[in-house]
Formats: structure tokens, C-alpha cells, sequence
């Protein structure tokens, strides 16, 4: 990524990072019977880091991603990005620059007429430049792979292409901190293949990534995952700290990966398998060995 402008620079002295605080999220508040979506959750987000966020269904991940770019105020505790309280309306601008998010269904994120207008909009909406947006809608078109496609209209276009414009037009905002919340789910094992490389392409270029996911073999790939249950974080580390960790994982209704399921069943008959095994090359590579 190019280099970020003064504009990115959060309160005065303020570490870049995200910063959730004991938050809490209570929905319906007003008349409807409250759900506490959110419980005391405390996390954080560095830029360059990639977070995978798991857990079961309603666990409130899609909750901690919107509360995570200041789309959802927190009912308790707090968020800060940068320094910035997202609940402070001064700060709202910066926290809206400083973050990005990616919904799960491409065609609820798409309207413009061609691919390159939909890169454009954000940019041109941030009153850059005309030399400017045309520099970030080439870099993100290059990136995704998208330039041929330029000038094809979106919804004609097959999921994973259109889930990479998506993923483009977050990007050519220049966004420090970037949620992905289920960006695979709805594609095609190709699409999903597409969306994957493009994420992977993402590592190493500064963005504080969390990629909420239900397909654990993504999860695997983050350098930390943290895991949900009923609102609050069950467990955090690294991959192969939280996947060897299957009777939790269980007892929150989370499937461990296969590597993990097979390793388990392996020990169960007395075959030595270290743990942390997360994928079935590593798991192979160990029993040959060990033959
Ligand atoms: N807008 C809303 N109004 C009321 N309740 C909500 C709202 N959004 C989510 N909830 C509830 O809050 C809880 C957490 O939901 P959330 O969507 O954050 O979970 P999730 O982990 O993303 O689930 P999934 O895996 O199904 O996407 C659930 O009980 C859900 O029903
Ligand atoms: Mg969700």
C-alpha cells in the first residue's frame, strides 16, 4: 500500500490500533424483548495484523464487526480506533476513514454502472483529487485482478468477480483497518477459491484484517483467532493454540478443522501426533516421519 497522509493519524499521541473495551451490545432496547448480542468483550486489532473471527451462528460476530468500524455504538464499554471513541462524534470521520467492511452478500454492496465506477464512487465521495482516484481505482483494480473487467457492469458478473469489485472498492479507500464478514459464503467452491487468493494477497501490506468465518481451513491461515460464544470471547490465540484446543472448541459448538478432528482420533488409538496440527499436509508429513 502506498504510504498514508497525515489525515490517517489518529488522536494526538495514540497508538494505531483498535481498541474494543469491555464492550457491550444490547439490540431491541426500545420495546421488543433486549438481546444482549455482545458481553464484555475486549479485543484488539493491529494494523497489519489478520484476526479470524469464529464462532457458532448469532455468537454476535457480525455484531463485533460493525462495532469494530463505528457502524454500531456500543451499548456499554467502549471502541477506540486509533485513539478515536467511535461513540465521540468528533472522531466519527476519521474512525469512518481509518475503517472498512465487506458484507457477506455482494449484491447488496453494488449499484454503479461499471466496475470502474464502483472502485471510483468512494473515492471520488472523499473529494480526492481527480488524479488521485484514478491512481487508487488502477492500484485496486490491478490488485483484484479486475482491469479487464473494467468496464462491465457488476451484477452481470459471477459472484466471486463480484465479491473481489466489492472487495476493490473497500480498498480504494485506503482503509487501515478492513472487516470481511463472511466474504466466501455465498460463492461457488471457484469464487470462493477467487476470494480466498485475493484475501491471502491482502497479508503484508499493513491492513488490520478480521475475516469473520464459519469455514475453519480460512481461519487456520490468520496469525490469531479469536472465538465467540453467546457474546463474549471464548477463546483467543493463535491457530495452533485455539484448533488443539477441540474440546472447547466443541463445547461451544464449534467443529474443529479436519487436521484437528484427525489428529484427535489418531491419539484416541495410541498413534503419537503433536498437537497444533492445523492442515492434513502437516499431519501426513508427521506420520511419515514417525513410521
Ligand atoms: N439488528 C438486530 N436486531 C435484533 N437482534 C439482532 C440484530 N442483529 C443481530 N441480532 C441478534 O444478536 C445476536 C448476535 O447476532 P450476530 O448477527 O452478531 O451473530 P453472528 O455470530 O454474526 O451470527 P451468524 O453466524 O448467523 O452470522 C443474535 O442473537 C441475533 O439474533
Ligand atoms: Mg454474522
Amino acid at each position: 500500500m502506498p504510504s498514508r497522509g497525515t489525515s490517517h493519524r489518529g488522536c494526538r499521541g495514540a497508538e494505531a490500533l483498535i481498541e474494543v473495551r469491555d464492550a457491550g451490545v444490547v439490540y431491541g432496547a426500545g420495546g421488543e424483548a433486549p438481546i444482549q448480542a455482545l458481553n464484555r468483550v475486549n479485543m484488539t486489532l493491529n494494523p497489519g495484523e489478520f484476526v479470524a473471527l469464529v464462532g457458532p451462528n448469532g455468537s454476535g460476530k457480525s455484531t463485533l464487526g460493525l462495532l469494530l468500524c463505528g457502524l454500531l455504538l456500543p451499548t456499554s464499554g467502549e471502541v477506540r480506533v486509533d485513539g478515536h471513541a467511535t461513540t465521540d462524534p468528533a472522531g466519527r470521520a476519521a474512525v469512518r476513514r481509518l475503517t472498512g467492511i465487506v458484507f457477506q452478500n455482494p449484491d447488496n454492496q453494488l449499484f454503479a454502472s461499471t466496475v470502474e465506477d464502483e472502485v471510483a464512487f468512494g473515492p471520488e465521495n472523499l473529494g480526492l483529487p481527480p488524479e488521485e482516484t484514478v491512481a487508487r481505482v488502477e492500484e485496486a483494480l490491478g490488485r483484484l485482478g479486475l482491469r479487464e473487467l473494467r468496464h462491465a457492469p457488476p451484477h452481470r458478473l459471477a459472484a466471486g468477480q463480484k465479491q473481489r469489485v466489492a472487495l476493490a472498492a473497500a480498498l480504494a479507500l485506503r482503509p487501515r483497518y478492513l472487516v470481511l464478514d463472511e466474504p466466501t459464503a455465498l460463492l461457488d467452491p471457484a469464487g470462493r477459491e477467487e476470494v480466498r487468493a485475493a484475501i491471502a494477497g491482502l497479508r503484508g501490506e499493513g491492513i488490520g484484517l478480521v475475516l469473520v468465518t464459519h469455514a475453519m481451513e480460512e481461519a487456520v491461515l490468520a496469525d490469531r483467532v479469536v472465538v465467540l460464544a453467546g457474546g463474549q470471547v471464548a477463546l483467543e490465540g493463535s491457530p495452533r493454540e485455539v484448533f488443539a484446543r477441540t474440546a472447547e472448541l466443541r463445547g461451544v459448538r464449534l467443529e474443529p478443522p479436519l487436521a484437528a478432528r484427525l489428529a484427535d482420533a489418531l491419539r484416541a488409538r495410541g498413534v503419537s501426533v503433536p498437537s497444533g496440527v492445523l492442515d492434513l499436509k502437516e499431519l501426513t508429513a508427521h506420520l511419515c516421519r514417525s513410521r
